[in-house]
């Protein structure tokens, strides 16, 4: 196969669930995954009619799936409420006093709000948006820092069927005004700022100039965190206090369609505007409800905490919606982890005694860059459960989260999946899988996976190719907001009647998924189609790096070469580690991955969600300017310095 992604990755450790969390685990036994996989294929509507019981519906749905890819309708004729599934069925039950979330801020303030609490919150604020003029239907966009009005807003629009737009919190004044328009946003939520490392990341100035371009925003809602001077403009500007005094807290919760849109998330393609992906009512909810039980084996011991802003998918499926949905404790946290030092986040799992942990390999690295003595100084005992999302996770960063963090003892979920799918896809089940150090090994129940060439043809095991989603599924978006036919063509075009994710995989005679990256970061080296990923693992391998991102670069001879780009746990690198970085890769994966160039730095350039932008490296690499999107890097000033540091 000429398309074909050589893998040149060799993995052989295996980790089986320990014992007695597999005897505890809502799914724990391979028969009875076996049962659900195959009812799911054979039956899928009968397969999701079953597990939507979950939920509580208003009105029954009369058809379980209408259409097929790319469009589809889930639950038909179903009506049900996101905020009622999340909040108001634990109130007939002991759940009512128990804390649904436990927030801390990055100033060490803290607020536990239980499900009677923030019931009550959700209601009056619900209310408050209908004094506002929002009715179903509006779009509503909240720009806030990690603070409990953040979840109060988002369960208050679903609660009367505005739609959510959240835009994370780093974000400027001109991208905050782009999504405003073109989601035709009416309303805006937002704080007078939120802390970041000790000082305050202003907010309201940032919407005060993005309101001038967003001609559809009438009003702005704005929650007092950080006390600084703001301008509020008259008619226009209310203090979220102001608003919430003596309103009612009696607010039913409306009866919506399956299909009422819930959120639209504008998530960024390499190139071009952002695209805003659009999640309806039943099957979204059903997705993040059924995976954070499967995956997360949530059980109302647990004290759950994902460290995901809720700007990002990530804290919208498995901060808020997941989490509440199953009547879950989950740990919101306002700061960063190394703030007032790299300790922090040890330290909360120690306080709150956390047992279930998700986070990011960005985050990861960057735990090991700090050192173990950081970690090693809290007590981490109650964590049971290890979860990772967002890129491959390197099996040396695996190994390290195993070892340091989950003390040998904790299972790792390495979840795969995206904004658009909603919810988690391909997951280890912590009871059941032996999960294999940089694999997120299996589909969940009703996913259906699978490898195929450029032209849509499947793919033996262990061939690279193109993962594909083959069967709907409920959490899948179903639009990309005011632009169908992108949606189509982006997700639908490439390959007619498969959905497209956009990564590139294999999967192992195991039937294990092994996600290579993106296929846009793909080499092409003298004919060999390399990842990426793979050659930044072999490079992380070495004792001496913390980091690296790896890009081609036009070559003469081969095609492509091989730039990577490495950040060092200490020190500063010279030749002879060059040298010997070059040799550890050739020995690790083989001469066809030897690296043209090797240039040492401190940081890589990186979306605000620790993704690394390796179209901005690329330039680089080959020494042209950087065009392009910039507005979701983190940090501008990199791409000057690794300029500098060439
Ligand atoms: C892309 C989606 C999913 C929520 C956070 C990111 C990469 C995500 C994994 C994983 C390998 C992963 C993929 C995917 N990705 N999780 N466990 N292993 N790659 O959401 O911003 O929509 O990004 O993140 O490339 O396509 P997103």
């Amino acid at each position: 196969m000429s398309n074909a992604i050589t893998s040149v990755l060799q993995e052989t450790r295996k980790f089986p669930p320990p014992a007695e969390f597999t005897a505890a685990a809502h799914i724990s036994s391979e028969e009875q995954y076996n049962a659900m996989w195959n009812k799911a294929k054979d039956d899928p509507e009968g397969f999701w009619s079953e597990i939507s019981k979950n939920l509580d519906w208003f009105q029954p749905f009369t058809k379980v799936l209408e259409g097929d890819m790319p469009e589809t309708k889930w639950f038909v004729g179903g009506k049900l409420n996101v905020s009622y599934n999340c909040l108001d069925r634990h109130l007939t039950t002991w759940r009512k006093n128990k804390a649904a979330i436990i927030w801390e801020g990055e100033p060490g303030d803290s607020r536990i709000l239980t499900y009677q609490e923030l019931h009550r919150e959700v209601c009056k604020f619900a209310n408050v948006l209908k004094k506002l003029g929002v009715v179903a239907g509006d779009r509503v966009t909240l720009y806030m820092p990690m603070i409990p009005e953040l979840a109060i807003a988002m369960l208050a629009c679903s609660r009367i069927g505005a739609t959510h737009s959240i835009i994370f919190g780093g974000f400027s004044s001109d991208a905050v005004a782009d999504r405003n328009n073109d989601a035709q946003c009416k309303l805006m939520i937002t704080a007078d700022g939120g802390w970041r490392r000790g000082k305050e990341v202003p907010l309201k100035p940032a919407v005060d100039e993005a309101i001038k371009k967003s001609p559809t925003v009438e009003k702005v809602v704005v929650v007092k965190r950080t006390g600084s001077d703001v301008t509020m403009v008259p008619d226009r500007d209310y203090w979220w206090h102001d608003l919430m005094e003596g309103v009612s807290a009696d607010c039913p919760a409306a009866e919506l369609d399956s299909e009422h849109p819930l959120f639209i998330l504008y998530t960024s393609g390499s190139t071009g505007k952002p695209k805003g992906v659009l999640h309806t009512t039943a099957g979204y909810l059903l997705g993040a409800t059924m995976t954070s039980r499967w995956v997360f084996d949530l059980k109302d011991e647990d004290t759950y905490w994902c460290t995901a802003d809720i700007g990002w998918v990530t804290g919208h499926s498995y901060v808020v919606y997941g989490p509440l949905a199953n009547g879950a404790t989950s740990v919101m946290f306002e700061g960063a982890p190394n703030w007032p030092h790299e300790g922090r986040f040890w330290e909360l799992i120690e306080k709150y005694r956390v047992s279930i942990f998700y986070t990011a390999p960005t985050a990861i690295r960057a735990f090991i860059k700090w050192g173990d003595e950081w970690p090693n100084k809290y007590d981490l005992s109650s964590l049971r459960l290890l979860g990772s999302v967002g890129e491959p996770i390197n099996p040396e960063a695996w190994m390290w989260y195993h070892r340091v963090i989950g003390g040998e003892r904790c299972p790792i979920v390495d979840t795969w999946w995206q904004t658009e799918t909603g919810s988690i896809m391909i997951s280890p089940l912590p009871g059941i899988t032996a999960t294999k150090p940089g694999s997120c090994t299996r589909p969940l129940p009703g996913i259906v996976p699978a490898i195929v060439s450029e032209k849509g043809e499947p793919l033996e095991a262990n061939q690279g190719g193109l993962l594909v989603m083959t069967k709907p599924w409920p959490s899948m978006l179903r639009t990309l907001y005011g632009d169908h036919q992108r949606f189509q063509d982006v997700y639908f075009g490439k390959l007619p009647g498969l959905y497209f994710a956009g990564d590139g995989a294999r999967c192992d005679e195991d039937g294990y998924y092994w996600v290579m990256g993106r296929v846009d970061d793909v080499l092409n080296v003298a004919g060999h189609r390399l990842s990426t990923m793979e050659v930044e693992s072999a490079l992380v391998s070495h004792p001496l790096v913390a980091e690296s991102a790896v890009v081609g670069f036009p070559h003469e001879i081969k095609g492509e070469g091989l730039c990577c780009f490495v950040t060092l746990k200490t020190g500063a690198g010279d030749e002879t580690l060059k040298k010997d970085l070059t040799s550890h890769v050739r020995k690790q994966i083989g001469a066809v991955a030897t690296p043209d160039q090797i240039r040492f730095t401190n940081s890589l350039p990186k979306t605000r969600s620790g993704k690394i932008m390796r179209r901005l490296l690329r330039d680089i690499a080959a020494g042209r300017e950087s065009g392009g999107d910039t507005t979701t890097l983190e940090d501008y000033t990199i791409l000057a310095k690794l300029r500098d540091e060439e």
